[in-house]
């Protein structure tokens, strides 16, 4: 059976981001958005087969017999990739907004109960069913806005089962890619004796059932004082590792707990937050092949500082952008509230931006060769753009996107977005 073909034509400018593939998603510059004028994608079963000007397009390759798609002088990028979110859970935390702005910190309210564990009793509570739809509905919202890979983390049940369910439901989003992490080892469960002891059980029964049952193929760990610090989180980066799952770590956030050189050490394939790494930690992450991922929405509800974006780009480090989007630290999905905190607080560039919201992303989830540009054998993940892309990440809310694609099939076929 002939294999399904489309041919996407009359694109006004496409970023390829052609260089910033070459370059691996580092020190990324305008010309490593590798902009094609008046051009066409074609794409075969979901991949990129040819990139390049429509006049150029070679016969032979059987653009005849695609299905064309006119995107009528539209500019297309690559897809949002959005690798970092607490997509699934129950509840709210809107009370702590409150108290946080009357002056308590994020670790007080936590101490008391709130936090992380304030999530853990409605998430534990929930069905599977009321889970999956609240989170087909936010991932949804991220579509809307021009992503087609969603990362989405477990972490508020803390016990097996629950661990299980929250994977479960991150499983039956229909849509986007959903790339599903474990992160049992978010906070310490109310009925543990200890961190120590929890991680125990976490290692000898949920790794291998995570594992036994392919519910995710990566693991997370919130490496912080009064979480697990970094003698534990050694611990459970060997086993995890032993088993054979990728990485990640929440790292330095609140205090420098040592998480970023943890994830170097271990070959994560990201070590997330980063905001009190020094410069030795900068130098370390930029010689390694860990995407140094960055989190500004979570900074501004915390009113912490913002992370060394400047010192990690110019070392030569690759950089990821995403939302952290959850109910408790960032209870935000905005995209171009994250793009625009990029550029104004953490002074990345436009280009730079662009690269870490998509190529970048990529690279964090390990999918640096499958995503985040488009370039021949890529998957055909596109956001066309209703606007010129010098508007992206400059309004607060507003997305100019009229349509996403992956592999080749259309993701939201109803609105536009903001
Ligand atoms: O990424 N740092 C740990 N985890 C989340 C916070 C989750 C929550 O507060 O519910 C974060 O900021
Ligand atoms: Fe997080």
């Amino acid at each position: 059976m002939a294999k399904r073909r489309r041919l996407f034509r009359n694109i006004g400018e496409c970023l390829t981001l052609a260089g910033a593939a070459v370059k691996e998603a580092r020190r990324a510059t305008e010309a490593d958005l590798g902009i094609v004028r008046k051009a066409a994608i074609l794409e075969e079963a979901g991949r990129i087969v040819w990139v390049g000007p429509e006049a150029r397009l070679p016969k032979g390759l059987g653009a005849a017999g695609a299905r064309e798609v006119d995107l009528e002088g539209h500019v297309v990028m690559p897809a949002l990739v959005e690798c970092h979110t607490h997509l699934v859970f129950a509840g709210h935390r809107a009370d702590e907004f409150e108290l946080r702005n009357r002056g308590a910190t994020y670790q007080e309210i936590a101490a008391k109960g709130g936090g992380i564990l304030a999530t853990v009793k409605p998430t534990r509570k929930a069905s599977l069913e009321e889970l999956s739809r609240s989170a087909q509905a936010r991932a949804d919202v991220f579509v809307r806005q021009g992503v087609a890979t969603i990362e989405s983390k477990s972490g508020y049940a803390l016990t097996t089962a629950g661990e299980m369910k929250m994977l479960a439901a991150a499983g039956r989003i229909r849509g986007p890619r959903v790339v599903r992490t474990y992160l049992g080892p978010h906070a310490i469960p109310p009925e543990a004796e200890s961190a120590g002891a929890y991680l125990e059980r976490v290692i000898s029964t949920d790794l291998p059932r995570v594992k036994a049952e392919g519910a995710a193929h990566r693991v997370d760990i919130f490496v912080e004082e009064g979480y697990f610090p970094e003698p534990l989180a050694r611990r459970y980066l060997e086993a995890a590792r032993r088993l054979g799952f990728e990485l990640a770590v929440h790292a330095d956030q609140l205090t420098r707990s040592g998480g970023a050189r943890l994830a170097v050490e271990f070959g994560a394939r990201s070590a997330e937050h980063l905001i009190r790494i020094d410069d030795d930690d900068v130098r370390a992450l930029a010689g390694s092949e860990t995407t140094s991922v960055l989190l500004p929405a979570a900074d501004l509800y915390l009113r912490c500082p913002y992370p060394p974006a400047r010192a990690l780009l110019d070392a030569g480090a690759r950089v990821a952008i995403a939302t952290d989007f959850n109910p408790g630290s960032s209870p935000t999905q905005s995209v171009s509230l994250v793009g625009v905190l990029s550029r104004l607080e953490m002074k990345m560039t436009l280009p730079e931006t662009i690269v870490a919201y998509t190529l970048g992303g990529a690279y964090a989830l390990g999918l640096g060769g499958e995503l985040g540009a488009l370039t021949a054998g890529r998957s055909c993940d596109l956001a066309v753009l209703g606007s010129g892309w010098p508007d992206l990440f400059y309004s607060v809310g507003e997305m100019p996107i009229v349509q996403v694609w992956r592999g080749g099939a259309r993701l939201n076929r109803r609105s536009s977005a903001n």
